[in-house]
């Protein structure tokens, strides 16, 4: 497995491989690797000859350089997993090789997309995702780039930036990678405490108690995302963010339950906020 720090590496080194024949996937990440990174990277693996792993800290979709330092870090068990799981490149640059400058240029993810969920939680946040993907399926060139459910609104984002831009990149989505206890593996599951962790798996067991009403014919909204937040609030050390239930494709709230739907929370669990979200097809 190769390691690769510089940009003028990563896009000759890729390129040659295209140019022998070989079809190369990426799997972005920003490191802390867990099963539901090791997940993409093996479907990809399994996709393509030849599969490239970026990790690093996007400082441009962090709310504050605080956040940014708190993120955990572990390069060295990041290549042990990466490896394990089928990658033939490492793309880790440091922050002055992505940011030489303060960028003037950057993607900015408008109208609903952009305002509603994250977009309304975090200000700033999806544009600097939308911002740090362009720049590395600019450099990865052609590909098949890999993303994972569990950020589902990161996920159409993703979809737009390359349809929007013009990125010869096929999106693949990877289905969420949860714990036994229902927790969605997250690199930010590393910093919960014992008894934070233990509290985690009420935003699954939430959107979970969601989709088994609609499901059962709950057809209000408001009474799907009341049971949501009921659920969630009865969790002291939980502090409910958001909870909704939007159309999937969309994301705008629907006038009715029909359809392919998405069932969304975000929530703080002491310091640490963390996201979930579950589908129900239509
Ligand atoms: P990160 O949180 O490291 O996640 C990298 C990829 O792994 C994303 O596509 C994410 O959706 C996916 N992923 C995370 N947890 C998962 C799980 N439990 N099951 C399945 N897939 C999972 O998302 C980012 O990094 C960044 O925003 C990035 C896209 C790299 C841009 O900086």
């Amino acid at each position: 497995m190769q390691v690769i720090e510089r940009v003028t590496e990563l896009t000759a080194t890729l390129e040659a491989r295209r140019a022998s024949g070989v079809a190369v996937g990426l799997v972005p990440t920003m490191g802390a690797l867990h099963d539901g990174h090791a997940s993409l990277i093996e479907r990809a693996a399994a996709e393509c000859e030849l599969v490239c792993v970026s990790i690093f800290v996007n400082p441009l979709q962090f709310g504050s350089l605080d956040e940014v330092g708190r993120y955990p870090r572990d390069l060295a068990s990041d290549l042990v997993v990466a490896e394990k799981a089928g990658a033939g490149v490492i793309f880790a640059p440091p922050v002055e090789e992505m940011y030489p400058q303060m960028p003037a240029v950057g993607v900015h993810v408008a109208g609903g997309l952009g305002a509603t969920l994250e977009g309304a939680s975090r200000p700033g946040h999806l544009d600097g995702v939308a911002t740090v993907v362009a720049k590395l399926l600019a450099m990865a060139g052609a590909c098949r780039a890999y993303f994972g459910e569990k950020d589902y609104q990161q996920l159409l984002v993703v979809r737009r930036v390359v349809v929007d831009l013009s990125f010869p990149v096929t999106v693949v989505a990877c289905p969420t990678v949860r714990a036994i206890d229902g927790v969605a593996e997250s690199s930010r599951n590393r910093l919960l405490s014992r008894s934070e962790r233990e509290a985690a798996p009420v935003l699954c067991r939430a959107l979970r108690a969601g989709a088994a009403a609609i499901l059962a014919g709950e057809s209000e909204r408001s009474e799907v995302v009341a049971l949501m937040t009921a659920i969630i609030e009865a969790e002291p050390l939980v502090e409910l963010d958001y909870a909704e239930v939007v159309d999937a494709a969309s994301l705008r709230v629907p006038e009715r339950l029909e359809g392919a739907l998405r069932l969304l929370v975000a929530a703080r669990v002491g310091a640490t906020r963390l996201i979930d979200n579950v589908g129900l097809a239509g």
